[in-house]
Order: C-alpha cells, then sequence, then structure tokens
C-alpha cells in the first residue's frame, strides 16, 4: 500500500534514495565544499572531512533514520516515542524541536541563496544568446548590485519558495519522491559533462595536486571539516529523520546510510574537480587577485571563466541549472521537516501544513533578503558582533554554528547512552540481517565517545570565539 497503514506517506526503495542524496547534495556540495577547500588549502582538509564522513556524520544519519523509521513520526514526535522509557522522558522531545526550529531558520536564508542559482541562470542564459562578452569587473559589480536590489532578492526568492511549497505539498510520492528521481539523474548526468569537460582544462592537473596533497592543516581547518560533515549530509537537524519516518522496513538502514554518504562526498568531490580545473587555469597572480579566497566566486568569477573556455556558452547556463536542482532537493528536505511536524503534531493537512510553513518561513526569509545591501539598518544587525554580521550571516551562524552541533551532540548521546540498544538493534537489523559484528562500534565506540567529544570540541571553540558559518 503505498500510503502505508498510518496514512502517512511511504517511500518506494529507490525513491528513498533519491530522496535522500537529494537532500545531502546541495549549494553545501557544490558551493560551499569547493569554497571552504580552497580556503584550507585542500589536501589535507580534504582528507579530515572524509574521516569527519565517516566517523561523525554517517553514525549519527544512522541514528536519524532508526529513529524516523522505529517512530514513523516527524521529529518532535519522534523524540517522545523513542524517549517514553528512558531517562529524561519528555524533554527529549526539545532535541525535535531544535531541529525543527533549525530547518525552519535554515530554509528561510537557503532557499534565498537558492534563487541566486535560478537569476544566474538566466543571466547566463542571455548573455549566452546575446554572446556578450563577459568581463569579470562588470561581474563582480553585477552581483553586488543584485545583493542590494532588495525586491530581486525578495522576488527570486519568494520563486524558489514557491516552487518548494508545489513539489513538497503533492506529497512523498507524488512529490518528493516523483521529482526527486526526475531531477538527480539529470544533475548527475551535467556534472559529469562538466567533470569530462575539465580533464581538458589546462588548471587540471594542478587541481588534482591541490585536492589530494597532503600538507599542513590547522585547527580551524578541523573544526570546519566536521561542521560541514554536519551541513552536508543534512544531519543533526531532523531532516534524514523526516525521510527515515517514510522509509520501507524491507530496507537496510546501514547500506542506505552509506550509499547516501558515499554519493554526497562524490558530488562534493566532483563539484572541487570542475572548480579548481577553471580556477587553476588561471596564472597564480591573477588568481590572488581576482579569487581572494572568497565564498561569492561562483556568481562573481566564476560565470567570466565559463565564457572564456570553449562551450563555455552551453556549460555556464548548464552549470546554474544544475546548482538550483540541488539546492531545490535539498529545499524540499526542509520544508517536508518543518510541514512534518505541523501535519503529525497539529493534525493540518499536507496542504495547509504546505502553505502555512512555506509562507511562514518566506516571510522570515525577507530580513535575510534585505541585509545583503537593500537595508542598512539588516546589514548592521549583529548580535554576535564580529562573528556575524548582518541578519543573513547571524542566521547562518546560528544554524551552522550552534543548532546543527547542538542537534547533533543530543542525538549521538541518547543514541549511545539513553536509548536501550535492543531497540536500535532491532531497528537496524530490520531490513539489513545481522549487526552484531559492527553495533558496538557503531553504538559503544561512535555514538557515545567519538561523536560527543568531537562535537563538544567544536561547541567548545565557538564559546571560544570560533566561527564557522
Ligand atoms: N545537505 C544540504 C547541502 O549540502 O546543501 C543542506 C541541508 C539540507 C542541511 C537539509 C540540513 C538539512 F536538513
Amino acid at each position: 500500500m503505498a500510503n502505508g497503514s498510518s496514512g502517512r506517506g511511504r517511500f518506494g526503495q529507490l525513491g528513498f534514495i533519491f530522496a535522500a542524496v537529494g537532500s545531502a547534495i546541495g549549494l553545501g556540495n557544490i558551493w560551499k565544499f569547493p569554497y571552504i577547500t580552497y580556503a584550507n588549502d585542500g589536501g589535507s582538509f580534504v582528507l579530515v572531512y572524509l574521516l569527519a564522513i565517516a566517523l561523525i556524520g554517517l553514525p549519527i544519519m544512522m541514528a536519524e533514520l532508526v529513529i524516523g523509521r522505529r517512530t514513523r513520526q516527524s521529529p518532535v514526535g519522534a523524540f517522545l516515542k523513542a524517549a517514553k522509557n528512558t531517562v529524561g522522558g519528555r524533554a527529549w522531545g526539545a532535541v525535535g524541536a531544535l531541529g525543527v526550529t533549525g530547518s525552519f531558520i535554515l530554509l528561510s536564508y537557503y532557499a534565498l541563496i537558492a534563487g541566486w542559482t535560478v537569476y544566474y541562470f538566466g543571466q547566463c542564459l542571455s548573455w549566452s544568446v546575446r554572446g556578450v562578452a563577459v568581463q569579470d569587473q562588470a561581474l563582480g559589480e553585477s552581483f553586488g548590485a543584485f545583493l542590494a536590489n532588495g525586491p530581486l532578492q525578495i522576488g527570486f526568492h519568494l520563486l524558489f519558495m514557491a516552487v518548494t511549497v508545489g513539489v513538497v505539498a503533492l506529497g512523498v510520492r507524488e512529490g518528493i519522491e516523483r521529482v526527486t528521481k526526475l531531477l538527480m539523474p539529470v544533475l548527475g548526468a551535467i556534472l559529469i559533462l562538466l567533470v569530462v569537460n575539465s580533464f581538458w582544462s589546462p588548471g587540471f592537473g594542478e587541481a588534482m595536486r591541490f585536492l589530494f596533497h597532503i600538507g599542513p592543516i590547522t585547527a580551524d581547518g578541523l573544526l570546519e571539516a566536521v561542521g560541514h560533515a554536519f551541513f552536508t549530509l543534512s544531519v543533526g537537524m531532523g531532516a534524514m529523520l523526516t525521510y527515515g519516518s517514510y522509509m520501507t522496513s524491507r530496507q537496510s538502514i546501514p547500506r542506505s546510510a552509506v550509499a547516501i554518504s558515499l554519493l554526497d562526498t562524490l558530488i562534493a568531490i566532483m563539484a572541487c574537480i570542475i572548480m579548481f580545473s577553471i580556477i587553476f587555469s588561471v596564472d597564480a597572480a591573477e588568481r590572488a587577485t581576482t579569487f581572494g579566497k572568497s565564498a561569492t566566486i561562483l556568481f562573481t568569477t566564476l560565470p567570466r571563466m565559463f565564457y572564456e573556455m570553449p562551450l563555455g556558452v552551453v556549460l555556464a547556463p548548464m552549470f546554474y541549472l544544475l546548482v538550483g536542482f540541488a539546492a531545490l532537493t535539498s529545499t524540499i528536505s526542509l520544508l517536508e521537516t518543518v510541514a512534518s511536524y505541523l501535519i503529525d503534531r497539529r493534525g493540518f493537512s499536507r496542504r495547509k501544513a504546505c502553505l502555512v510553513t512555506g509562507g511562514a518561513i518566506f516571510a522570515f526569509g525577507i530580513p535575510s533578503a534585505l541585509s545583503l545591501g537593500a537595508s542598512g539598518a539588516l546589514s548592521a544587525f549583529a548580535p554576535f558582533g564580529e562573528r556575524a554580521e548582518g541578519f543573513f550571516s547571524t542566521m547562518d551562524y546560528t544554524v551552522s554554528n550552534w543548532i546543527l552541533p547542538l542537534g547533533g551532540l543530543l542525538m549521538a548521546l541518547f543514541f549511545g547512552w539513553f536509548l536501550s540498544s535492543r531497540e536500535s538493534r532491532a531497528e537496524l537489523a530490520e531490513g539489513h540481517g545481522d549487526v552484531s559484528r559492527w553495533f558496538f562500534i557503531w553504538r559503544g565506540v561512535l555514538l557515545r565517545f567519538v561523536c560527543p567529544i568531537a562535537i563538544l570540541w567544536i561547541i567548545w571553540a565557538v564559546i571560544g570565539g570560533r566561527s564557522f558559518a
């Protein structure tokens, strides 16, 4: 039965994988990972990131899927139900509430950046069609002007939220599964094409050396790698938990989680190959002045670089389409996490829940949209002082530095120390078979000690003034 006995949605086996991989792969892979890798000098940073994915992100993802599927509830209900007989009882519901709140805030600015990809897709199409010679300077300026244009920012944010609401309102199977099954293969195909294309670029060799050389890494780099492992895998906020609640019992949680993590990592590395091949095609002196180590290269220097490449007129719009698709499959999961709370706990119909949450998230994103130059007061909003200036950065700082690590920490503690091992072992074995070979490592070592210690270290560093938004 497509809807499951409880009347909640249910993914097909492949549908779940597509949706979860879609949630994981997003701006984090194609936008954030390449630029933080560039800023941290590649090589060792990538290695630490891989370790963080395997030892911290993956175990917590499995935990989220276990609790979601076991309880068949959205985050708040899931923790309330799972924690019934544990120490702390109903207080654990707060972990779910933290996740829903985090998803709400994250979506409010994530959809805004996602809107930029739509704008750039349109821009590139028009540049390609008109055959305009795109100058670096002009692009940098046009990006700045775009950011400062309040109505445009709000308009593209609204557009992206509307599409997200439209998909999620159609339901788990008819909306989320159908759309992610369609978009993910297209995204994979465009990526492969771009990677193959980069083999011929003059910067390819240096890009590979940069990506895989082993060199020194700073403590900040270590922290950033661990923090990003959460973000990129969509863990710590209940998004995977929510998707897990629609997963069939015939499917293996460990195998699915490994597949999702591997695919997410593969795409992040592919995105680096594409971007770095372009970046390293420029000579070093020019690179130092034009790129800096800035977060905005995706929208400033990259378009120009595309137009200097053969086939750039085709590749440039394609690239922004790809980033837009990747972002959409992530915004869908974030909205589902918030909307499912209203559906499960407050009895809303799916349609109404999507409209209400989508509308509220859009409204909450407006100050972020206006804080990029349109409104002086919002650009100056800085309750965390220098760590995050402007409304947009403050929201990103709150989610990336506090909500994600805290959510991950509490989940690891819940599984490692509070939930009985009988419960989690039974759910892991469902659809998988014997888990005794590695169960102890997962629960007794990684979730009990490795994850909490690593995350506490992040939180300690954040308290001490470090910010890695
Ligand atoms: N994993 C997404 C990315 O890498 O862009 C971002 C994300 C989506 C984080 C959903 C958290 C989440 F719940």
